[in-house]
């Protein structure tokens, strides 16, 4: 394909409103699916589709050329965030723009842009007739919804997956514009959503403000609970008691890829930042955390209204490091959350979803391999790093199948993922493609 093409395919893919999180686009998520199915079908792959009632579809595809030669695994996520706030994108989020050398669209980045450079390199090579090895294709559409099928849909491609003998996930970034990253580590997450009610109806705040609880007040004081905002430490008992204790080597190694606090400051565009135990910008990622998502309760129009609602609802999840075990972490939760609440509400906790932290080993030499084509193409030595995001796909495929997983991608850390303006520098995504093309190329 041509790069106007290339573009073309991509914006079409962009059009596509797969967000995961609400059912009312589900005909999207099978829109993307059909897309992918496609476009892999015209590249002379063989699709499978594997369905679960309600639940986003896994895509299998493979273009096995010879069975003696090595299977490449290439997993990506077909699903995106939701766009809100809309009033906040600068362009229509589902409408791939070009803008200042980069692309914008939910998406672009997180996962779209990188399934569309997979694709793209593999199209080539075969074009070319430069396709030595096989290749899987392994897409998902709920990952940002915790993957919640992902390890059954996987286990029941155990025939097909058992043959894969490396695994790649670009669904991460480079540590700036040309430093490409390999990623070890990623954390994993637990999601709750705790709902507290304190009677059958709204209240008026005059006349019973003191005598009721306030169900908002209530999941404040809780939230107060869970962590302590000056040292950023999580108060559960226990809740660190498994958390691997970072070696020396690896922190010297880590402290290297430190950015400084302006430069962060201006990634994120944030007014201040917080930091554990003077640990500045590795406190997201060999730190477990704590945050609130959301908070449904009360009178949010314009105005003033003097009510207390009956009810308030708070998203809330906690990101885990190695070797904190989701199942033990969520049985915490669930106790501390028990004996905090006061005695006389009414609540509900619901565990929405958990992934594992993700560890592995880069001393391979599928590892070593890329490393060099990306240091070739990008003219900086990798950066072998650790994320404060969560793949779970990553740990469900290497627990399954025990071979190399790949973790790298070509976004920049100002690329907006799961916020308005998404973005993909496009410098970066044309020689993303060429670094795939490669990095396939290879036995
Ligand atoms: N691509 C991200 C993960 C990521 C973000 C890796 C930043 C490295 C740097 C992925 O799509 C993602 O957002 N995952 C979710 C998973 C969750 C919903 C289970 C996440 O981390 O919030
Ligand atoms: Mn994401």
């Amino acid at each position: 394909m041509t790069q106007n093409e290339i573009i073309n395919f991509f914006s079409d893919f962009v059009k596509i409103q797969s967000v995961s999180t609400d059912k009312n686009r589900f005909s999207e998520i099978q829109k993307a699916v059909s897309f992918l199915k496609n476009f892999l079908l015209s590249l002379g792959f063989s699709v499978k589709i594997l369905e679960k009632e309600k639940a986003p579809p896994l895509i299998l595809a493979s273009l096995i050329s010879n069975k003696n030669a090595k299977t490449i695994g290439i997993y990506g996520h077909y699903d995106v965030q939701p766009e809100d706030p809309l009033s906040e994108w600068q362009t229509p989020p589902f409408l791939l723009t070009q803008k200042n050398g980069k692309f914008f669209g939910r998406g672009v980045a997180d996962n779209k842009g990188h399934i569309i450079q997979n694709l793209c390199a593999i199209q080539k090579l075969i074009e070319e007739k430069k396709l030595k090895n096989n290749i899987v294709f392994i897409l998902e559409g709920e990952e940002e919804t915790g993957s919640i099928n992902f390890e059954d849909y996987v286990k029941e491609a155990k025939d097909f997956l058992s043959k894969v003998d490396v695994f790649y996930l670009t669904d991460t970034g480079m540590h700036q514009k040309n430093v490409p990253q390999i990623f070890y580590g990623l954390r994993g997450i637990i999601y709750f959503e705790l709902t507290v009610k304190i009677g059958e109806r709204d209240l008026h705040s005059g006349v019973y403000g003191n005598r009721v609880y306030n169900p908002i007040n209530v999941l404040a004081d809780l939230i107060a609970k869970i962590k302590d905002t000056k040292t950023g430490k999580i108060l559960i008992p226990k809740f660190y008691e498994k958390v691997r204790k970072i070696e020396k080597e690896e922190l010297l190694r880590l402290k290297k890829t430190l950015k400084s606090d302006e430069e962060e400051k201006k990634e994120a565009s944030v007014f201040g930042l917080t930091e554990i135990d003077g640990f500045s910008s590795l406190s997201s990622k060999i730190f477990p955390s704590f945050d609130c998502h959301g908070i449904i309760a009360g009178f949010v129009d314009e105005g003033q209204k003097t009510v207390i609602p009956k009810e308030a609802k708070v998203k809330f999840s906690f990101r885990l490091v190695e070797h904190q075990n989701p199942k033990e972490i969520e049985s915490l939760v669930f106790d501390f959350v028990k004996e905090n609440l006061p005695k006389e509400v009414k609540w509900e906790l619901k565990f929405l979803s958990k992934s594992a932290p993700f560890y592995t080993d880069v001393k391979n030499k599928w590892v070593k391999k890329t490393a060099k084509i990306l240091k070739d193409i990008f003219g900086n030595e990798v950066i072998f790093n650790r994320s404060g995001g969560s793949i779970p796909a990553a740990e469900i495929l290497q627990r399954l199948y025990k071979k190399p997983i790949i973790l790298t991608g070509f976004t920049l850390p100002d690329d907006n993922i799961h916020a308005p303006n998404e973005n993909f520098d496009s410098e970066m995504f044309f020689l993303g493609i060429e670094a795939l093309e490669k990095i396939y190329e290879c036995r």
